[in-house]
């Protein structure tokens, strides 16, 4: 080993030693940056004992390069740690609490009447219902004639029904789609349909112009009105909560036979009579019955082999009960007090 290699060990030592004395008096991110720049930066000592090593004798090059090499490797790590010391606490120093929960941005939520409609379809879905949707504009053969109402049945009255022209008119119900699923499927079947449906009546606390339906439609070989009742009172559970009674009343529709209306026991009062029942401690949710003979007959169905049961739904109805809304037309007001709620 040459004269001049040893010397260049030796520089290497010294120079482990001073980095090492200088780095244990790093105090902060400036002294840290001064350390750096001293120890590794470009005009540092190491870098020059870098430039150096073509002069020394060949067979002592490896050597040395590799001492130059560890140290430099010693050095960035030792840089690291210091780094990593030298970092504040996030929000030390300041004023403030990084510790505290984020400001949330504000974010939407669902209508009250989707969410009633998502736990309707969540129901029948889960029974095996796929759905179904039909246009809002109808003509008179879907909306009433095919679904056996009289030619001079009452609802099909200009006080009721608003007509869009002499052939087409805004739904009354979702029941048109009844029709256009039978007879654009062959039974059996099961399907909800969903939708808007329009009426000429009042503004009030309980009266809409427009307000919604969720249909439901089971066509197969052995159906009964148990079936529906089964179905019906398990859905009320489903909604309500356990214990939720429901009864038949019997009715009548141009299109079901038997018809009857479906009642729920009050969720408010639980039965025992209060203002949202009216004191009789049942409310009315929805219209239901057996498919109509006509009605098979007129989309093609024969009525000897099929049978079925069909219902409709408020879904404004239902949403008022299981929400403890008072009055229809805040679902329309878009009232951000009031949809902030759900
Ligand atoms: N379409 C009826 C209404 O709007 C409800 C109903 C649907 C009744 C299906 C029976 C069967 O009042």
């Amino acid at each position: 080993m040459s004269a001049d290699t040893k010397k260049t060990l030796d520089q290497i030592a010294a120079l482990r030693k001073a980095a090492e004395k200088a780095a244990a008096s790093v105090d902060g991110p400036e002294a840290l940056e001064r350390w750096r720049v001293e120890f590794l930066g470009r005009k540092s000592a190491l870098t020059g004992l870098s430039k150096k090593l073509g002069s020394l004798a060949e067979e002592d090059r490896p050597a040395v390069g590799r001492a130059i090499n560890e140290l430099r490797a010693e050095l960035e790590g030792r840089l690291a740690t210091l780094q990593k010391k030298a970092a504040p606490e996030a929000g030390e120093g300041t004023d403030v609490d990084y510790s505290l929960p984020g400001v949330r941005p504000p974010t939407g939520s669902l209508h009250p009447l989707t969410k009633t409609y998502y736990e309707i379809a969540d129901f029948f879905t889960t029974l095996g219902f796929a759905i179904a949707h039909g246009p809002e504009v109808e003509d008179d053969f879907h909306n009433f004639t095919a679904l056996n109402f009289p030619p001079d049945h009452p609802s099909r009255d200009t006080q009721d029904t608003l007509y869009v022209n002499d052939e087409l008119l805004l739904r009354t119900h979702t029941s048109p789609v009844q029709i256009r699923v039978m007879l654009a499927q062959k039974p059996p079947l099961r399907v909800i349909v969903p939708g808007r449906c329009f009426r000429a009546d009042a503004v009030d606390a309980s009266h809409y112009p427009v307000f919604h339906q969720v249909e439901g439609l089971l066509v197969d070989e052995t159906v009964s009105l148990g079936d529906l009742k089964g179905t019906l009172a398990a859905f009320a559970e489903y909604v309500f909560g356990p214990g939720t009674n429901m009864r038949f009343r019997p009715h009548f529709f141009p299109f079901t036979e038997p018809s009857a209306e479906v009642d729920v026991s009050c969720a408010v009062c639980g039965g025992d009579g209060c203002g949202t029942c009216g004191g009789n401690g049942w409310l009315e949710i929805a219209g239901a019955g057996m498919v109509h003979p006509n009605v098979f007959r007129n989309v093609g169905y024969d009525p000897e082999r099929w049978a079925g049961y069909a219902f409709g739904m408020g879904v404004e109805r239902i949403a008022m009960l299981k929400y403890g809304i008072d009055d229809i037309r805040l679902f329309y007001e878009n009232d951000f007090a009031f949809l902030k709620q759900f």
